[in-house]
């Protein structure tokens, strides 16, 4: 494969990656990046070969003998880094002669990732924010460009890059930061079209984002790597809002009849962001103002809120919110501490009560993309539900409440340590057997076991189909008290808070009014959709654990279908935000599905207050819409665990 001397200058050399099999002919001393450029092979090189980031790593299959000498620059870097034989960084070797280069996977750019919460599904990596490394000339007397112009110009040699602006702040602090870093910085553009920070040194691997879901009982937020997509810390709390009222109906009153309402209610949630922020970042050992990206998801009166819009019109007919589609804003408008320059992406609301968080759970379950009849629940205190295939999707919003949850629910707590997540009944003995969040003494029950609870006190008929309980069996876990029946889940002795921790007779009317309203919003829309059944059920929700299908099933929260086209997928909402973050491509995509989705009005349908009482039984009065219901029992008493 060699070439002689006299080739160089007047032949072209083949080169050919592997393993796509990509080729093309170059003249010699052309770099193997360029070349894997020109033919449209994806190479990692964040440092646009300045040999820092030693990304570009290739194995030379054949022609060793046909490239440039390794520097010894090159060589540090690829010790450094561990490099095998065969290795060469593509930024920095020329060929000249023919080659074949093998581009191993972590040197492949474009990377994909598959997330395993939600429906399982792959999603390029392409974040809004990217960072390049910049090694700039010093000006001098005979070069007196400016700063901006000095980087812009760097940034279209090294990168091609161009048509880009700077944000204002940033522009105030570029120039000392280029001098007391020897004009050496790594650039942040947002958007390919914003300078939103310039750092000192070599820090493009430093690259993160927040993705949060505005709940309107749990706010969780995700710290993401954004070249990765890796989750690097969690934080959740309670929506700080919750003072100000439980629902989003009690807290958009809040602020039509105060006059600083609004001002109140959104300082509180981006007090409590900037906590998750602050948390997050303490966990994963970073500064706040690292945090370069943002996505926001929450229902629409969440969504005004956050960004301080008056929520007072998606509360009253015609419901129409200030905006559908989604919106950039900067972080520092809102008082969020991310870095300076950074934006917040807010995802697209479908409706005046169908909001962004919906949107999120579609892109990260992707109904629109199924010949089959998907239903997506995804259970919160504003429950919302979407029915369709590619070709149709309808969504609703049913009011479910905060019960499931854990809020209204007497020992209901969020997904923390010490929270009963799991909980089985023996039908003989009606002994429970329960599984806390870190193996801890329970001190209250969360929303996974709070269905579980109701599930297993129905199966085993201490609670009747109309959620009545049966205070005629012999054990001492089912009593009254005041006048109230109730079953002890654990004795006091047991748990971390000193008293027993009991499931009561009003516990199971909240449960029964959410489940009511959740399976009655899916009813009206199997009925407009004119369906009797659906392909597929996907059961979401920010409960901290996956919710049980049995358990699901036995009391009728999503309508009947086989066991096995139930998929439980946890926080939906929130893998869209960090979807999202990660992926352009699916922020078009969430802006476009946002506009399909017809909206029901569920408050207004004529069918609803009979659909939502016959609901209220377990599974549903009409047992004929359960045939599988026997089956499911029985799978339980058989122990099966889903
Ligand atoms: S691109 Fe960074 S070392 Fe080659």
């Amino acid at each position: 494969m060699a070439s002689s001397a006299t080739d160089r200058g007047e032949k072209r050399h083949r080169i050919i990656f592997q393993p796509e099999g990509k080729r093309g002919e170059f003249p010699p001393g052309t770099t193997i990046l360029d070349a894997a450029r020109d033919v449209g092979v994806d190479i990692e090189s964040i440092c646009g070969g300045k040999l820092t980031c030693g990304k570009c790593q290739v194995i030379i299959e054949q022609g060793m003998e046909n490239l440039s000498p390794v520097t010894e620059d090159e060589q540090r870097l690829l010790d450094k880094k561990k490099a095998g034989k065969n290795y060469r960084l593509a930024c920095v070797t020329q060929f000249f002669g023919d080659v074949v280069v093998y581009v191993p996977e972590e040197s492949r750019g474009g990377e994909q990732i598959i997330l395993k919460e939600g429906v399982e599904l792959s999603v390029s990596i392409d974040p809004a924010v990217k960072k390049y490394y910049l090694e700039l000339s010093r000006p001098h007397l005979k070069d007196d460009l400016g700063d901006l112009e000095r980087i812009l110009k760097a940034l279209k040699e090294d990168y091609g890059i161009e048509g880009v602006d700077i944000d204002f702040e940033v522009l105030r602090k570029m120039p000392d930061v280029l001098r007391n870093s020897d004009w050496k910085v790594t650039v942040s553009i947002w958007n390919d079209r914003e300078i939103i920070d310039v750092e000192p040194g070599y820090k493009v691997e430093e690259s993160y984002g927040l993705a949060v879901d505005i709940g309107t009982t749990t706010v969780v937020g995700y710290l993401t790597d954004l070249r990765t997509g890796e989750i690097i810390a969690v934080d959740s709390m309670m929506n700080p809002q919750v003072t100000y009222g439980e629902d989003v109906m009690s807290r958009i009153t809040f602020a039509m009849q105060n006059p600083d309402g609004l001002e109140k209610l959104s300082s509180k949630i981006i007090d409590g962001l900037n906590k998750i922020l602050q948390n997050t970042c303490d966990q994963a050992g970073i500064k706040t103002d690292q945090v370069s990206d943002m996505t926001i998801v929450g229902n629409t009166g969440m969504h005004h809120i956050f960004l301080k819009i008056n929520p007072e019109h998606i509360a009253m007919a015609p419901y129409v919110p200030a905006l559908h589609r989604s919106h950039d804003v900067k972080a520092r408008d809102l008082g969020l501490n991310i870095t300076e320059g950074g934006y917040v992406h807010v995802l697209p609301i479908e409706a005046g009560w169908v909001g962004a968080d919906n949107v999120a759970v579609l892109i990260s379950t992707e109904p629109y993309l199924q010949e089959e009849m998907w239903l997506v629940i995804d259970i919160g205190t504003n429950g919302e539900i979407v029915l369709g295939n590619k070709d149709r999707l309808m969504s609703c919003s049913a009011a479910a409440g905060p019960a499931l949850e854990g809020a209204h629910i007497k020992y209901g707590m969020r997904a923390a340590t010490g929270a009963i997540e799991r909980i089985r009944i023996d039908s003989e003995t009606l002994e429970p057997e329960y599984k806390t969040i870190g193996d801890a003494p329970p001190r209250g029950i969360c929303g996974s076991g709070i269905i579980d609870a109701a599930a297993e006190l129905y199966r085993t008929g201490i609670v009747s189909k109309n959620g009545r309980f049966n205070l005629d069996l012999d054990t001492p876990r089912v009593r009254e008290v005041d006048g109230t029946p109730e079953y002890v889940i654990a004795w006091a002795d047991e748990t971390s808070i000193g008293h027993d921790i009991v499931m009561t007779q009003k516990d199971i009317r909240e449960i029964q009014l959410a489940k009511g309203a959740m399976s009655a919003g899916s009813q009206i829309l199997m009925k407009e959709m004119g369906l009797e059944k659906v392909d597929r059920v996907i059961v979401a929700g920010a409960f901290g654990n996956y919710i049980d299908k049995v358990s699901a099933l036995t009391i009728g929260l999503v309508p009947d279908v086989p066991l096995n086209r139930i998929e439980s997928v946890g926080n939906a909402a929130g893998v869209g935000a960090r979807i999202a973050l990660i992926s352009r491509e699916k922020r078009n995509e969430a802006n476009e599905i946002a506009r399909r989705v017809e909206h029901i009005k569920l408050a207004v349908h004529p069918d609803f207050e009979k659909e939502f009482t016959k609901a209220m039984f377990f599974p549903h009065m009409e047992r004929k819409r359960y045939p599988h219901h026997e089956e499911i029992l029985k799978l339980r008493e058989k122990g099966v665990e889903e």
